[in-house]
């Protein structure tokens, strides 16, 4: 959209970097990357006409605390956005033709409570509401609104989201196994067993489902 733009990647993992880099290339954006274990880091930073953050503020402890050092890297009239909140993904037909129906379901249950776990854990955690729109007017922003995008792949799936599917699977199971009862888990095996033809890699009716919100506001002048 912005091809004059000067663009700084920022992340705690380098290897996400090394990414942006070799796609920024690829795309000829003029990026810079620099790594940063937020809420350090960031003091070398901005003016910035738009800060985006993709999903990284849930990681912080102190949410609210968060935005408003983003909103603080803004110059005058800055957009803040965030990707926040959204839909969970859904992949799988409620009913499989083996184990019990509505895996998804479970796993969606199983995933927020490790989510809440894992906030809850976080160097400096500060229970919020998370009223997103509300917490960008607190740390100064106006205009604030929201846009929500639907990613939709339908059945049959092409290979790329294919793997998507696999790879978010495997993660599953690999962070929710103990969570999860012995059904399920005997049923998420089978679907990422690749030489059972009713697994992910095989069959017909998998698709990618998901809804991603972007929550924005402008930093006022006065
Ligand atoms: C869900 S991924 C999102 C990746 C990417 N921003 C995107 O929108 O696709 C979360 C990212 O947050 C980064 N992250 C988590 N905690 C962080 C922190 N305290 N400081 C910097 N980056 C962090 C992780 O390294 C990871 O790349």
């Amino acid at each position: 959209m912005f091809p004059q733009a000067e663009v700084t990647a920022v992340d705690g993992a380098p290897e996400l970097l090394a990414r942006a880099t070799q796609r920024a290339k690829r795309l000829g954006v003029r990026l810079r990357t620099q790594v940063a274990e937020f809420p350090e880091g960031l003091t070398d930073l901005g003016p910035a006409e738009l800060v985006w953050s993709g999903q990284v503020v849930h990681h912080v402890g102190d949410q609210q605390g968060a935005l408003n050092q983003l909103v603080g890297l803004l110059g005058p009239g800055g957009v803040l956005a965030i990707v926040e909140g959204g839909l969970p993904t859904r992949l799988l037909p409620r009913d499989l033709g083996f184990g019990r129906p509505a895996l998804q379901a479970r796993l969606d249950v199983a995933m927020a409570d490790r989510f809440s776990q894992m906030r809850a854990e976080l160097p400096g955690s500060v229970a919020v509401v998370e009223d997103w729109p509300s917490m960008l007017r607190a740390a100064g922003l106006n205009e604030v609104r929201s846009k929500t995008f639907l990613v939709d792949h339908p059945a049959p799936l092409a290979e790329v989201p294919r793997q998507w599917v696999r790879r978010s699977l495997e993660r599953q199971r690999a962070m929710l196994g103990e969570r999860m009862d012995a059904e399920d888990v005997t049923t998420l095996d089978r679907l990422l067993d690749p030489t059972d033809p009713a697994g992910v890699d095989r069959r017909a009716d998998l698709f990618l489902l998901t809804a991603k919100t972007v929550y924005f506001g402008r930093r006022s002048d006065h």
